[in-house]
């Protein structure tokens, strides 16, 4: 959109079942803030939305999982994340909730609209039905076995093993993860929101799009292309915790999580604006703009955008800038596993250290491919750049300004060459970094914000006014005028990127923050303006300081963390059923991948009587030559089954961690094929 008049930018709202970690952060988080600090500066009118979302399975799972009620776990959620949010400088001018009373009414009255304008359609389905529990159950509270690859625990809707999306009734020996008992179908009523007719518009909206990133186009192209990606979706749950059905025939049931979450921006919106809330969402000239995951692409880009346009009264959205995901440590972030960094303890394990999480997460922000996070890159980087770099530079020029002139800018003599290339490059710099800035490239914004910083550093390096102040008053006067104008450029323009830090360094040179195009100019700190000596802006960071997050990494990942992540113990069996189980040592004589999978080996097993091909779902962890030779136990009674076209007889017995990593069960010592195990 050419020159909006006014910028409503969301930042996705985070379930409040567990705190804000880096990847988060990255993923959306502090992209949309430093876009929104830029905006700020720039002079636009912007408001900045967000809030906690507050419903859905994630919520009762969670709650479940702590033995408490959905209202103690989102309580206790959204303090936390607001609170860490605003210590580390997000500065949304709302943080809402979704189970605000506004809320519940604006998603309702949403709902209502388009029910009274026949936009949905009432179909009775069939769905699993907990008989102990009474309830239905949505697809995660189902366990069975994969028709995939076979493994025990998949979900209804997903084979965390073999990756394969699922649907509950596609489960072997489904049994309810409330209960434990077996689920049967019952015939229940939803509201689906048909999306076939609108194809052409949205294929039309997404397409006339183009600028969105890479690789948010290509992901709404490829869903838009695959068929399946228009049909109807339903709109309601049969669920006790979310907001309540408004119709006829409702009862019991509440709304999708997914319907009621994204107008939940429109409902903070309110709650920030009160009546004026309409023009952020419906005047024609405002902008909006979605933050978020990749994981949510296809419900901005999508879904939410077909509810707006079957609603009819708002703007769609105008850009939806995703990043891919973060990983730490060479692994993908995980809430369960407890492999995370958790911002409320990054806040109090360094204190006062915001900018300097700001800038390593900018700097490596996975905003084209996912990208890693390490405890080691973050040490490099604030001790080689922002110490050695920004902070020395800063240092350097405060302190010499006090020791030769009393703190005040001196009057520059004539200036060389290397001046004028020095103030011209600071001049330059707010266009070239606003740039990259509205394109949402912020990694490119923050490297040309730094090189004002190298460029400054270089400067003095070369210009020694440590020397010159003994031959050439002049000159050295100067050196110092310019070098104080980097100081300021840098005071500056670092606002969105680290806020702190250079609110800390406009109060050290006496400067208020100017707007964006003010600071396209050569001199920002006038001759004769004083400044003080200031503090150390970064401070290096130890080795023992990694050591120790390092190491609280691993501690999480062996403890197996959260008690709550182990299966609770099975049922009591005789030992009748135990010795129906005939498991033995095996040898492991081949294995090869199965083609076009990505999990499953096809493997040849000696079992002292004959030799087995046994499909085993471990290709992620073992590579078919590591295992040639190998001794496992082999449960050989099991019914055979064909797994990918191919009879697996038997099953290869592994230990898995709640952290999901498998291990092979190994007699101590080497044993001939065949032996028993009981
Ligand atoms: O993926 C998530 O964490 C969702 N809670 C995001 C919701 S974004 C929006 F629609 F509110
Ligand atoms: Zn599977």
């Amino acid at each position: 959109m050419a020159d909006p008049r006014r910028f409503t930018v969301t930042a996705a709202l985070p379930y409040a079942n567990g705190p804000v970690h880096i990847g988060h952060l990255a993923g959306c988080y502090l992209p949309a803030d430093i876009y929104v600090r830029y905006l700020r500066q720039r002079g636009e009118e912007v408001k900045f939305i967000c809030g906690s979302d507050e419903h859905g399975v994630a919520i009762i799972m969670k709650a479940k999982a702590e033995g408490v009620s959905p209202r103690d776990i989102v309580n206790k959620y959204h303090s936390i994340m607001s609170k860490a949010f605003e210590e580390f400088g997000i500065s949304f001018d709302v943080y809402s909730r979704t189970t605000k009373e506004t809320h519940h009414k604006t998603a309702s009255d949403f709902f209502l609209k388009l029910y009274k304008q026949g936009k949905f359609i009432e179909k009775e389905t069939e769905q699993y039905f907990d008989p102990e529990a009474q309830q239905f159950l949505a697809d995660r509270y189902i366990q069975g076995e994969c028709p995939n690859c076979g493994y025990p625990e998949a979900y209804g809707d997903q084979c965390e093993n073999c990756g394969a999306s699922l649907s509950s009734t596609d489960l072997i020996n489904p049994k309810s993860s409330l209960s434990g008992a077996k689920p049967v179908l019952k015939k229940t009523t939803h509201w689906f929101l048909p999306l076939d007719h609108l194809s052409g518009k949205i294929k039309k909206y997404v397409e006339s799009h183009k600028d969105w990133k890479p690789n948010v186009y290509g992901q709404c192209i490829s869903w838009l292309d695959s068929g399946d990606g228009l049909q109807a979706r339903s709109m309601t749950r049969d669920l006790e915790w979310g907001i309540p059905v408004p119709v006829e025939g409702g009862e019991g049931k509440v709304l999708y999580v997914w319907f009621d979450a994204p107008i939940g921006y429109i409902s903070a919106t309110k709650e920030l604006l009160g009546d004026e809330w309409e023009t952020w969402w419906k005047d024609e000239e405002t902008s909006l703009i979605h933050f978020i995951g990749k994981d949510n692409i296809v419900f901005h880009c999508i879904i939410f955008p077909a509810m707006l346009m079957e609603h009819g009264e708002f703007i769609l959205p105008d850009q939806v800038p995703a990043n891919e995901f973060l990983n730490l440590e060479g692994k993908k972030i995980s809430t369960s596993r407890n492999w995370a960094v958790w911002l409320h303890e990054y806040l109090r394990d360094f204190e006062g250290q915001q900018d300097v999480l700001r800038y390593v997460l900018c700097a490596t922000a996975p905003e084209t491919k996912d990208n890693d996070f390490t405890w080691k890159d973050f040490q490099t980087r604030n001790n080689s750049e922002l110490v050695a770099i920004f902070g020395n530079l800063v240092n350097r020029v405060l302190v010499l300004m006090n020791k030769y002139y009393g703190g005040q800018v001196p009057e520059p003599a004539d200036l060389s060459q290397e001046d004028h290339e020095l103030l011209d490059l600071l001049e330059r710099a707010p266009k070239k970094i606003g740039e990259s800035l509205s394109k949402y490239r912020f990694r490119e914004a923050l490297t040309s914000y730094m090189n004002l910083a190298r460029a400054g550093n270089k400067y003095l390096a070369d210009e020694e006014p440590w020397k010159t102040i003994k031959t050439d008053e002049k000159r050295t006067a100067t050196i110092m005028y310019v070098a104080a104008q980097v100081c300021a450029q840098l005071s500056q323009l670092g606002e969105p990127f680290m806020p702190f830090t250079t609110a800390k360094l406009r109060e050290y040179l006496g400067l208020e923050l100017r707007s964006w195009h003010n600071c396209a100019v050569k001199e920002i700190i006038p001759k004769g303006h004083t400044i003080q000596k200031g503090e150390l802006l970064f401070t290096k960071i130890e080795d023992q300081q990694v050591e120790e997050q390092v190491g609280k990494l691993t501690i999480a990942k062996e403890a197996n963390t959260p008690e709550s992540d182990l299966p609770p113990l099975k049922d009591i069996i005789s030992f009748d059923d135990f010795s129906k189980l005939d498991i033995r040592t095996g040898t492991i004589l081949e294995a090869f991948r199965v083609p076009k999978t990505d999990k499953l080996l096809q493997l040849k097993v000696d079992i002292g009587i004959e030799n087995r091909t046994i499909v085993s779902g471990i290709a992620e962890y073992y590579t078919p030559e590591e295992i040639i030779g190998k001794q496992v136990s082999v449960l050989t009674n099991l019914a055979p089954r064909k797994i990918r076209g191919v009879e697996s007889k038997g099953m290869i017995l592994m230990a898995e961690n709640p952290g999901g990593e498998l291990n092979f069960i190994s007699p101590g010592n080497s044993m001939a094929s065949g032996a028993i195990i009981r």
